[in-house]
């Protein structure tokens, strides 16, 4: 959702703040905005609708000081009102000495700002935020600063996290969170950054603290406190050391970070795998010393709570321990789980796949979960983040910084990550046999170099395929097993970046319904691998298609020449076990997709409407 960032310090504020809003667009990108302080304490402000470039701009068409050391800015994902430039953030007080940046949501807005307008509090947007900054107006006329913080946040209902910068306190910056969003500090040398999460920091810093909920910091150049902002008691933070780069979130040369992502699914892959399994297949994940041994090789099911891609890297999941495990494995919307009151018990290990570690649903559900007495763990891509810090255990995907919104590295190192953790459990269990899970490790270790093989080829062979399917409006993606949940995937991919309508289906479902809508003019990309033990069944859904005239796209293994006869145009993965398959067969429909959007046209990096990162409900 939203992105946030501040800075103290004795860089030029302005360069500093433009810089990690770019870091940060990918989370929201319809109107953004900075305000900063000049020597002299003289607050300026600049706010714009559409893409970061409009604000650069407009700073750089009118006289704007260069001498600033202290600002906040905002890219916004609107919730409430328009992204108009009334509506972009920072949001002014009345008097234009406070400046506010939020993500979140104020539930109890629309009551305040009528108790506000009463007072006389002029409001010029139509958003919940404002209000916040008319709260703080009000509370700092009977309260010192920053007591007026807390005694103005009294009164608000929702989730948020906020940035406030103060002409009248012009040597520091608060940080507040309540609830979704996370905020991240970086200390850097003479300065601290304040930021949604760590893109913006790289750079400048490795040295970072995450504020929890309920907390609240002051920062100065050199210095910070952090406190519970209902009791003011102050609270002691851990450092942590990121590791990511700079480069790692850049394009490297690629026109998209989507493609540069998906060419990076090797890489990724190996760095997810290294050190937590041997040559021979033996994994060791230290991770799981966190949860009690007893636990690990008793608990009764496994839980999974997911959203978006994550959720369908879950679906894969739950065929993998299953078939490993032989236990019960749900899984279920993060959003869906947390809200009916859902029974899990102490014998459940409920487990979390969050790329960004930040999704509220995702991370509300797994409080839901520690309430009931349930084990949490975490399957995650970013060191420190919310998720991470409330899950009993966490097994972190090492995919690297992804900025592309449609997910692609994080969906490959997360089945790896899943994979990981099944044989890990399995050898804890001691099932499947020892030679069996022996096995599966060493094709697990494979498959860095089975994902950069097809990918190589690949890269040659979808473009013109995307060429003749890109101006269809509607495709049916169809799998069975295993691949179901990548046909889910395939299709989520497509409307994501291309606003194609696809549907993702079990192949074996089609005839309860999608099969009404094919025609000539309804393709259907079918994943259909001939040592499947599906394969048969899969053709005859094939044939299903064809005898409606639907064109089919198979996903076929290299010479299946049956498979080839069926379908109208095919693309050629390699042969692998079925229940590695999913970590080749979404290649070739990330690829497609990504093609069909750039003949298109399409905002691939910034697909309309969507953020990378759900921080709202
Ligand atoms: C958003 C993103 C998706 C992502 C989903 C879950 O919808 O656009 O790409 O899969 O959130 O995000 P998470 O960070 O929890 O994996």
């Amino acid at each position: 959702m939203c992105g946030i960032v501040g800075y103290i310090g004795e860089k030029p504020a302005t360069a500093v703040l433009l810089d990690g809003l770019q870091k940060l667009e990918y989370r929201g990108y319809d109107s953004s905005g900075i305000a900063v302080l000049d020597h002299s304490h003289h607050l300026h402000i600049s706010k714009r609708s559409g893409k970061i470039q409009n604000l650069v701009k407009s700073i750089h068409q009118f006289h704007w000081p260069q001498s600033c050391y202290i600002g906040i800015g905002h890219t916004r994902w609107a919730t409430h009102g328009q992204p108009t430039d009334e509506n972009a953030h920072p949001h002014l007080d009345c008097s234009g000495t406070i400046a506010v940046v939020h993500n979140g949501i104020i539930e109890n807005y629309h009551e305040l700002k009528q108790h506000l307008q009463k007072q006389g509090h002029i409001f010029k947007s139509q958003t919940d935020t404002e209000v916040l900054v008319h709260l703080l107006e009000a509370e700092a006329r009977h309260n010192a600063w920053p007591q007026a913080v807390g005694e103005a946040l009294k009164k608000v209902r929702g989730t948020y996290s906020l940035v406030i910068l103060n002409q009248k306190d012009p040597h520091h910056l608060i940080g507040v969170r309540k609830g979704g969003g996370g905020l991240v500090i970086g200390m850097g040398k003479q300065a601290m950054f304040i930021a949604s999460d760590v893109s913006a920091l790289l750079g400048h810093t490795h040295q970072v603290f995450y504020l929890d909920d309920g907390e609240m910091i002051i920062l100065e150049k050199q210095a910070y406190q952090v406190m519970d902002w209902e009791t003011q008691k102050l609270r002691l933070k851990q450092l942590l050391t990121i590791e990511w780069t700079p480069q790692q979130a850049e394009k490297g040369g690629y026109a998209h970070f989507m493609l540069k992502e998906i060419m990076e699914q090797s890489k990724a892959m190996e760095d997810t795998l290294r050190g937590r399994i041997d040559a021979a297949g033996n994994t060791q994940l230290v991770e799981l010393s966190k949860i009690n041994l007893k636990f690990l090789k008793t608990f009764h099911r496994i839980v999974i709570l997911a959203c978006g891609t994550s959720y369908y890297a879950g679906l894969v999941g739950k065929f993998i321990f299953e078939d490993i495990l032989k236990i019960p494995v749900e899984i279920d919307y993060a959003s869906e789980f947390r809200y009916r009151d859902p029974v899990v018990d102490a014998h459940d290990l409920v487990l979390a796949i969050s790329q960004s570690g930040e999704t509220v649903d995702t991370l509300v559900a797994i409080r839901e979960a520690k309430s009931k007495k349930s084990k949490t763990m975490a399957i995650c891509n970013v060191l420190g983040s919310s998720i991470t810090r409330e899950a009993d255990a966490v097994l972190l995907t090492r995919a690297g910084p992804e900025i592309g919104v449609a997910s692609t590295k994080a969906f490959t190192t997360q089945v790896a990550a899943i994979w990981l953790l099944a044989l890990e459990l399995a050898r804890l269990r001691r099932t499947p046999t020892v030679s069996r899970r022996l096995q599966m490790g060493r094709h697990l270790l494979k498959m860095p170099i089975y994902i950069e093989q097809t990918l190589q080829a690949l890269r040659k062979t979808i473009k013109p395929l995307a060429q003749r399917f890109s101006r269809y409006d509607h495709f049916l993606y169809l799998g069975r097993g295993i691949n179901y949940p990548i046909a889910l995937e395939g299709a989520l991919k497509l409307k994501e970046i291309s606003y194609i309508h696809a549907e993702g289906y079990p192949a074996g479902e089609m005839k309860h319904g999608p099969i009404a809508l094919i025609d000539s003019q309804f393709p259907v990309v079918v994943l259909a691998l001939k040592s499947s033990r599906y394969y048969e069944k899969i053709i005859s859904n094939i044939e299903q298609v064809r005898a409606r005239s639907g064109p089919v796209i198979g996903i076929l293994e290299k010479n299946d020449s049956l498979g080839q006869q069926k379908v109208n145009f095919f693309i050629e993965i390699p042969t692998i076990e079925e229940s590695f398959s999913p970590m080749i067969s979404i290649l070739p429909l990330q690829l497609l997709a990504y093609e069909i959007a750039v003949i298109l046209g399409r905002e691939i990096d910034q697909p309309r409407n969507l953020a990378k990162s759900v921080t709202v409900e």
